[in-house]
C-alpha cells in the first residue's frame, strides 16, 4: 500500500457518461490496486440545481451501482454516499469561514452553471467548491482522481487548506494534489468538439450513458460529427480538427494508447473505417458495465446496505478530523 489517501466524487445527476468513465473513474479503479481510497457520490452537492426528489434516490441507486459495476470493490474502497455522513456539511460551514468571495467569485463553473440569470442561483451552488474542499479535507485526502474541469475546484480546495493551516495550525491539512489523466482529461461533446460531454446537455446524442444498449452506442458513434479529411499521422494535425481529436482521445483512452499510437495505426483511413473501430471498443467496454448494473440495480436493498457500511466506514474517518478540527478553531466540544 502506497502512502497518502484517494478521495474523489460524483454527483448523482442522472447516468454516468463515457466522460466521467475516461475522466475520472477508470482511474478511480486503477487505484484501488495500492492506495486507500474513498468514493463519495454526493448527493449534497447535486441538490445545489433544483432536483425531483425520486430522482435524486434513483441517480444515487444508478450511480452506485454503475460505480461497482465498473469495478469499485466495496469490499476494499470506501463507497457512500455524502449526505449520510453530516460531517462533509459542518466541516464546510468551517470552510464558509475561511474561504474569500473573491476566491469563490473566480470560479468559472459557478459562472457556467448560474448562466445569466445569477440572481436566481441557489447560495448552495455558490458555496459548492468549500463542500468539496470539505468532502476531500474531511479524510485528508492527499490525491483527488478528477477531469480536468474540476482542477480549479482543487486549487480552492488547496487555497483553503493553507489558509486553514495559517490561521490554526501548520500541517494541519495536507495539501492535496489533483490526479488528471492525460489522454481522456477532457472528453468533448459528439456534436461540438468545443464543448464538454456533460449531462446537462440537452441532446442525447451528444454523449455516450454508462446504460445505453450496443445499438445505440453504434448509432451514435455513426451519427458524431467529424470533418472529412482523413486522420494524420501525427497528433500536432488534429489541432484544428476538435471532434476529430475527440475521437482519437476516446480510443486512445479505451485502449490504453497514446493519440499518437492511434494516429499511426489510422494514418490515411477515413472515418469510414475509424467510427465502426472505435464503436466495437466502446460497446466492448460499456456492455459488461451495462449488463452488471442491471443485476446490481435489481437488488437496492443489498445496495443501501453496501452504501449504509460504507458511511459509517467514512464517518469513523471524518469524525475525528473534525473534532480536531473544532478544537483547534476554539470550540468548546464534550469529551465523549
Ligand atoms: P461530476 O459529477 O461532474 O463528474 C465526476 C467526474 O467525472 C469527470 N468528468 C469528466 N472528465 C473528462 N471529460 C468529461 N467530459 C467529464 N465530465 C465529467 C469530472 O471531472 C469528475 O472527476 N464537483 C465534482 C464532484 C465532487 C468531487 C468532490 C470530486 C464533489 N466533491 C471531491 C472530487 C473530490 C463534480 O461535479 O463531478
Amino acid at each position: 500500500m502506497l502512502d497518502g489517501r484517494v478521495f474523489s466524487g460524483v454527483q448523482p445527476t442522472g447516468n454516468l457518461h463515457l466522460g466521467n468513465y475516461l475522466g475520472a473513474i477508470k482511474n478511480w479503479v486503477g487505484l484501488q490496486k495500492d492506495h486507500e481510497t474513498i468514493y463519495c457520490i454526493v448527493d449534497l452537492h447535486a441538490i445545489t440545481v433544483p432536483q425531483e426528489p425520486t430522482s435524486l434516490s434513483t441517480a444515487t441507486h444508478e450511480v452506485a451501482a454503475c460505480l461497482i459495476a465498473s469495478g469499485i470493490d466495496v469490499n476494499n474502497s470506501i463507497l457512500f454516499n455524502q449526505s449520510q455522513v453530516p460531517q462533509h456539511a459542518e466541516l464546510a460551514w468551517l470552510f464558509n469561514c475561511v474561504a474569500r468571495l473573491g476566491w469563490l467569485n473566480r470560479m468559472t463553473q459557478f459562472k457556467e452553471k448560474a448562466g445569466k440569470n445569477r440572481e436566481n442561483a441557489t447560495v448552495g451552488l455558490y458555496a459548492y467548491p468549500t463542500l468539496m474542499a470539505a468532502d476531500i479535507l474531511a479524510y485528508k485526502a492527499t490525491y483527488v482522481p478528477v477531469g480536468e474541469d474540476q482542477k480549479q475546484h482543487l486549487e480552492l480546495t488547496r487555497d483553503i487548506a493553507i489558509a486553514f493551516n495559517s490561521m490554526f495550525g501548520e500541517n494541519f491539512f495536507p495539501i492535496p494534489d489533483p490526479i488528471i489523466q492525460k489522454t481522456a482529461a477532457r472528453i468533448m461533446s459528439l456534436r461540438d468538439g468545443t464543448s464538454k460531454m456533460s449531462k446537462s446537455s440537452a441532446s442525447d446524442f451528444t454523449r455516450i450513458n454508462l446504460n445505453d444498449d450496443d445499438d445505440l452506442i453504434a448509432q451514435k458513434i455513426k451519427k458524431a460529427k467529424t470533418d472529412s479529411e482523413p486522420l494524420p499521422d501525427n497528433v500536432r494535425e488534429l489541432e484544428e480538427r476538435p471532434e476529430a481529436r475527440n475521437l482519437v482521445g476516446i480510443y486512445a483512452a479505451l485502449t490504453n494508447q497514446t493519440e499518437g499510437d492511434v494516429v499511426s495505426e489510422f494514418s490515411g483511413e477515413g472515418f469510414g473505417k475509424f467510427k465502426p473501430m472505435l464503436a466495437e471498443c466502446l460497446i466492448n467496454t460499456i456492455s459488461p458495465i451495462r449488463n452488471e448494473m442491471n443485476i446490481i440495480l435489481s437488488d437496492t436493498v443489498e445496495l443501501d446496505r453496501f452504501l449504509a457500511e460504507g458511511s459509517k466506514r467514512a464517518q469513523s474517518i471524518a469524525e475525528p478530523v473534525l473534532a480536531a478540527c473544532k478544537s483547534v478553531m476554539g470550540f468548546v466540544q464534550s469529551s465523549n
